[in-house]
Parts: C-alpha cells; structure tokens; sequence
C-alpha cells in the first residue's frame, strides 16, 4: 500500500502541487470513486485507480535523449550546471538517470533511464554497445592509426583499450567508434596517437542517432526504439 499522491506523482500525472489539485476537482477515481484524499492508502495492484480515463498502472518505464551541450557536466548533483538542469519537470519527476557520461566539453546523444537493469546493461563492456564520435583534431589521422585502433590501442598510462574503429573523414576529422567508456577514452586515444582532440559529439549509440533534436533538447523514445536498444545490450 502506499499514498495515493505519491503514486500519482511516479506515474507521471503531475507534479506534487499538481497532483493536489488534481485530486481536489475529484478527476481521479480509485474504484469508481472520486478519490481527493492524497494521503489515502492504495494498493495500484488490486485497486483500479484512473485519472482522465485512464487506468494507472505505476511508474513507468522511460528512456529519453538528450542533444547535450558543451559546458554541462554527467552528474546528478555538481557545483557546476549538470546535464539534470536540462531536462524537463516531467522527465525529472520519472526519476531518471543518465547512461553512462560525456565529459563537461563532449555534445550530442545522452540516454537518461529510469530502468536501473538497463542502464547497466548498455555501460557494461561486456555488452558491446559500439558509440560512435565524430571529432575534429589536430593532425590527420594515417593508416597506420587506423590500424593501430583496430588492434587496441594502449594508452599513455599503460590503459589497454579494446578494438575500436577510426575513420578518417578529411583533413583533422574522424569518425571513432568505441565499445567502452573509459575515462576521457576517445580524447585519449587520439592524443596516444599525437591526435589533439578539439571538438567531439557522440552521434550514435547502438542503432539511436540523434536525427534532427535541436542541441538542448530532450526526446522520449519510443517503444521500439527501447525494444531495439534492449536488444542491442541483451
Ligand atoms: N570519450 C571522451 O573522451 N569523452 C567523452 O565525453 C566520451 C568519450
């Protein structure tokens, strides 16, 4: 059992405020009753709670990107602007969580989750979600990078990173594709290579790709985007 407010809240009908006045017009019903008690006890498994003629079933699961911006770091708490203060009241309220990070400087495709299992599937190593990043740098990355890359490259302080891609696209622009996230691994791995990165976004993670979402802004997915993404880290 918990409190019908709460349970309100998680579902997403509203803010805490919201949800009180919500409760108050009588326009949700717990059982076919106008229920405008938020503190009144519920059990949303044996109990048929609607709001707007719908049935409730609970938190639900979300999963949204993020265009990231320079200059907002991965955290959920920071004395610098976090990536959190760019998402909105509704995501907030889901309990969601960013997927893994992109340093303060890095852009583009963030995925914020409120499924616990699934965030850790798609940052572990071991399920392989290939990231890709286009960056801009000095130097013009060889064939012998490209090699060295394919080969798994070891870092200035002896880290050992496994097989990634790099495409030259021109004159100090490549494309890198890792399946790993290791601290400031692809800004790294270039300067292993005498590579100065000045510029990265991250354009696509598994099959996602952020498509036409204007920089600072945020997306749900949808239901088969999530289930390709689950099959993707299964
Ligand atoms: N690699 C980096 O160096 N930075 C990022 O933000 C992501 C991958």
């Amino acid at each position: 059992m918990e409190r019908l407010d709460k349970f309100l809240v998680e579902c997403g009908v509203g803010s805490r405020s919201q949800v009180k006045s919500i409760l108050k017009s009588g326009a949700v019903t717990v059982d076919g009753v106008p229920q405008r008690d938020g503190a009144r006890k519920v059990d949303p498994g044996a109990q048929e709670i609607l709001y707007a003629g719908q049935v409730l079933q609970g938190k639900r699961r979300v999963v949204a990107m993020l265009h990231k911006p320079a200059g907002y770091v991965t955290a959920t708490e920071d004395n610098q602007p976090t990536v959190m203060e760019l998402l909105p009241a509704q995501l907030l309220r889901q309990d969601v969580k960013p997927v893994g990070r992109l340093d303060k400087e890095t852009e583009g495709l963030l995925l914020f989750t409120n499924d616990g299992d699934l965030l850790h599937r798609l940052i572990s190593p071991k399920k392989e979600v290939p990231k890709v990043y286009y960056s801009r740098h000095e130097g013009q990355a060889t064939s012998e990078d490209v090699q060295a890359f394919a080969d798994g490259l070891i870092l200035r302080d002896a880290t050992v990173c496994r097989s990634a891609k790099l495409e030259p696209l021109g004159a100090g622009e490549s494309l890198i594709t890792v399946c790993e996230g290791k601290y400031h691994q692809v800004r790294r791995m270039m300067a292993s290579r005498g590579m100065t990165v000045l510029y990265l976004k991250r354009v696509q993670e598994g099959s996602l790709t952020l498509g036409t979402l204007p920089l600072g802004q945020t997306r749900e997915l949808t239901q088969q985007e999530i289930e390709d993404l689950e099959a993707e880290c299964r």
